[in-house]
């Protein structure tokens, strides 16, 4: 039977926390135009090079959310001052990178909540601090992601890391005076790229990071502003000592990864046409795009060339609109550069004339959630038809989906894919734990009643 669309509300807002919210096919587009929130990458960047810096450092536009806030919390217990003005503009004064100065030795047990990226950026600061020793810990979510590929490379160093099964929060490091690594990358991971980058800045020689294939840059990029000697050649990112970072202001763009979901959105909902403002388009956070746009999305925007390398963050305002999808395969090379949009490549997929697969992607296992596991449940819950491969998923498109009910399983960006199911689908969909977009996207639910308003 199908549903009379314009009797019900296209999003019902639950009272308190933790009520299932249903999101139901609008009776005609999305329109309008948004700010998407700052960017969550270079917000937790922004926070941990002002915390390492000696002089106040002007951030504007961080993002405020449970995942960066986790990383406010982080380096004002590590001694940094934050002074929050409101509107995301926030003053922090940092320790400096060591003694003299450096972080506290005596902060205690680090909690990172949900964001990998603080789990896995601070250890390289905090491991070149001889003589001090943190516990890191999480929670359920970041308990069962792996620290193994930071703590090799910083053991090889020379600080000690010790964790549970080896390998999972909580751990306990202790800083040591490091030495030089020049250091192959198993798995494309800016994290992990950042740790040692980061870690390298305290090394007498050079430091060097390779990467099977280019992942974000963020870290690259803002070393590069704040005056750190970083050098990229090839695969190759090379990064040398110092004794301060020169950083006095950071504009943080909005983040591409959140916009990704109204492109979604716009592409599936038939009448669409929404305007995203002051996106980050650097090329190393773009895959999605570019996989949406050979999907048949119609995306208008000035997206960085590939390959780029300015000290800067590119901005550009995205243009979609809904149209006639079709099949792609994501190859891995492609994987690192849409790494966080990949679940929305399987909703466009369902959609989609053809089979759409993702190959290479292993590491979506390691995520907020096992996102191969969540995405192809979650999404076959609702009638698509994909299956899960040891590296990716195949999804046979063109049916579209049907509806029913998708659990977040407190992961942000499958709460957020449900919505969007929900909007594209027959019969609406009731996503369990839709209050965990707030890691990332606190303002989701409000941007979506904009889009609906006419
Ligand atoms: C991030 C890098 C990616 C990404 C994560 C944020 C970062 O993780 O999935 O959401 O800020 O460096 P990996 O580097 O582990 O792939």
């Amino acid at each position: 039977m199908t549903p009379d669309r314009s009797s019900r509300a296209a999003v019902s807002v639950p009272g308190d926390g933790g009520a299932p919210v249903r999101f139901d096919p609008p009776a005609s587009g999305l329109r309008g135009t948004l700010r998407v929130p700052p960017d969550k990458s270079i917000s937790h960047r922004s926070a941990l090079f002002a915390a390492m810096g000696e002089r106040p450092v002007r951030v504007r536009n961080h993002l405020d959310a449970a995942d960066t806030n986790s990383t406010l919390a982080a380096v004002e217990q590590l001694g940094a001052r934050v002074e929050r003005h409101g509107g995301g503009e926030l003053t922090i004064r940092g320790v400096g990178l060591r003694a003299p100065g450096g972080p506290r030795a005596d902060a205690g047990t680090i909690d990172v909540g949900n964001a990998g990226t603080l789990m896995r950026l601070l250890p390289g600061w905090l491991a070149a601090q001889p003589g001090g020793a943190w516990t890191f810990d999480g929670d359920a979510s970041i308990r069962r992601r792996p620290i193994d590929r930071v703590a090799r490379p910083l053991r090889e160093m020379g600080a000690a890391i010790e964790a549970a099964d080896e390998r999972f929060p909580p751990f306990t490091l202790r800083g040591a005076e490091l030495r030089a690594i020049d250091y192959e990358l198993p798995v494309a991971s800016a994290q992990v790229k950042s740790c040692v980058l980061i870690a390298g800045m305290h090394t007498a020689a050079p430091t060097s990071v390779v990467e099977p294939a280019p992942s974000r840059d963020h870290t690259e990029r803002m070393l590069a502003a704040a005056g750190v000697p970083i050098a990229r050649d090839g695969a190759r990112v090379t990064v040398g000592r110092v004794e301060a970072l020169e950083l006095d202001e950071i504009a943080v763009p909005g983040d591409l990864s959140s916009a990704a979901f109204w492109v979604a959105a716009a592409a599936l909902v038939p009448g669409s046409r929404v305007v995203l403002e002051d996106v980050n388009v650097n090329w190393t956070r773009t895959g999605f795009l570019r996989i949406a746009e050979r999907m048949g999305v119609r995306v208008e925007g000035e997206l960085e060339p590939h390959g780029a390398f300015t000290p800067g963050e590119p901005v550009s305002a995205l243009t979609v609109a809904a149209g006639p999808l079709r099949a792609t395969t994501v190859e891995p090379a492609e994987v690192p550069l849409a790494i966080d949009e990949l679940p929305l490549v399987a909703l466009l997929g369902c959609f989609a004339e053809g089979e759409t697969v993702v190959r290479g992607a292993q590491e979506l296992k390691v995520k907020e959630s096992d996102r191969i596991q969540t995405v192809v449940d979650g999404l076959r819950g609702l009638g698509g038809e994909l299956e899960a491969t040891d590296d990716g998923f195949v999804v046979r498109g063109g049916a579209g989906l049907r509806g029913g009910t998708i659990a977040s399983h407190g992961d942000h960006r499958l709460a957020m894919l449900g919505a969007v199911a929900g909007l594209a689908s027959r019969e609406g969909v009731v996503v369990e734990g839709m209050e965990a977009a707030a890691v990332s996207y606190p303002g989701f639910a409000a941007d979506l009643a904009r889009l609906l308003e006419r």
